[in-house]
């Protein structure tokens, strides 16, 4: 079965058609980075406007890159929550409504179940990822790390995913944007602060760690001290004379302290659940600490999306939109998009 996916959560406009939920016949990310880079931050009102400027292009390049067209697919699948609720009213509107004119199928997908699901996908055989890999077998604990959220959870299946825990307060990639769009070091933060960590000294500042391990937080993470930390008290945390790339020195201390603020309360569910496997999704994904810290623990088995699929795509969506409908579940044209999920704290969706 051959599913149009439609992702337009947040600032990329993205369509892919995918095969049997699993095999990418073609994925196009049109990304609106240009346009926002001059407020170092998305704008939700140019953000909808330009989804509704690209949508048809990107879902006819889809379509043509697939070597399809619209009677060759078996249903449409579009993103309905969570993000800006006018950037999702897009994407959501032109797929119900293409569903619609062309009696197909329709799926109404969460954006984080499918960023659960994207290491499922096979770029095919010149993809740096996991071609050909086996699927990950349930259950498996899950690591969502994006510019809105930052989950740790178990999934027992593609729908049933239990929340062990998530932030407080700001989501990790914010933290990254946040720091980055202070220091004026460019957009988007998180890919601009992994690259100009790598030439700086992660010990030229020692930030505080939350202090989040007991009781119903011991799964928690928090990021607002860290950024306050970064962004107002710097001086406070230096233990290193200025080097000669300052900023380098703040992006590599602030990345590893970032990253740490993950991994302790990831490792701990992994010892209390017994699971050693673990599913890491979301634009936050691709950073190459967080990749390398992973790898380095040799007793778990740590699996990543290819990275073409780590940030918002329409690939993922479609594969998790083919799981319902192999399943018989379809949604109804009646549904509309939510900017959050109601009461996700501890169970998602
Ligand atoms: O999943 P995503 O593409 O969109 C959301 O659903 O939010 O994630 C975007 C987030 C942004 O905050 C961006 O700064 C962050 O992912 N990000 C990174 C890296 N690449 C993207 N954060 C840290 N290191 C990276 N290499
Ligand atoms: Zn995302």
């Amino acid at each position: 079965m051959k599913i149009l996916g439609v992702e337009t959560s947040c600032d990329e406009c993205a369509a892919a058609v995918v095969e049997d939920g699993q095999k990418v016949l073609s994925s196009v990310v049109a990304t609106q980075i240009p346009w926002h880079e001059p407020w170092n931050g998305v704008v939700p009102e140019i953000a909808s406007r330009m989804h509704t400027e690209w949508i048809t292009g990107v879902v006819k390049e889809a379509l043509s890159r697939a070597g399809l067209s619209p009677e060759n697919l078996d249903g449409v699948a579009a993103t309905a929550r969570p993000g800006l609720l006018g950037s999702l009213l897009v994407g959501l509107s032109f797929s119900k409504s293409f569903a619609w004119a062309r009696r197909l199928p329709f799926l109404a997908v969460d954006h984080m179940l499918a960023h659960l699901y994207a290491p499922r996908l096979d770029a095919g055989k010149n993809a740096e990822g996991p071609a050909g890999a086996p699927p990950v077998a349930y259950p498996f604990l899950g690591l969502l790390v994006s510019g809105g959220h930052t989950i740790i959870c178990r999934a027992d299946d593609f729908d049933r995913v239990t929340v062990l825990g998530a932030t407080i307060d700001d989501a990790v990639g914010e933290a990254f944007d946040k720091v980055a769009k202070h220091y004026a070091f460019g957009y988007p933060g998180g890919a601009v602060i992994d690259r100009l960590a790598d030439g700086g000294d992660s010990e030229a500042f020692r930030f505080p760690l939350p202090n989040l391990h007991k009781g119903e937080h011991r799964y928690d993470v928090s990021y607002s001290g860290l950024k306050t930390a970064v962004i107002n008290q710097l001086e406070q945390f230096r233990v290193k004379t200025r080097g000669t790339d300052e900023a380098a020195d703040i992006a590599a201390s602030f990345r590893k302290t970032a990253v740490e603020i993950l991994l302790r309360p990831l490792f701990r569910a992994a010892e209390d659940t017994g699971l050693s496997t673990i599913v890491a999704g979301g634009g936050v994904a691709a950073n190459s600490l967080l990749r390398s810290r992973l790898a380095a623990r040799r007793d778990l088995r740590c699996v990543f999306p290819p990275p073409e699929f780590c940030g918002d795509n329409g690939a993922m969506i479609a594969g998790l939109g083919f799981q319902y409908l192999s399943r018989g579940e379809t949604s109804s044209l009646t549904v509309t998009a939510s900017a959050r999920v109601a009461g996700f704290k501890r169970r998602y969706p």
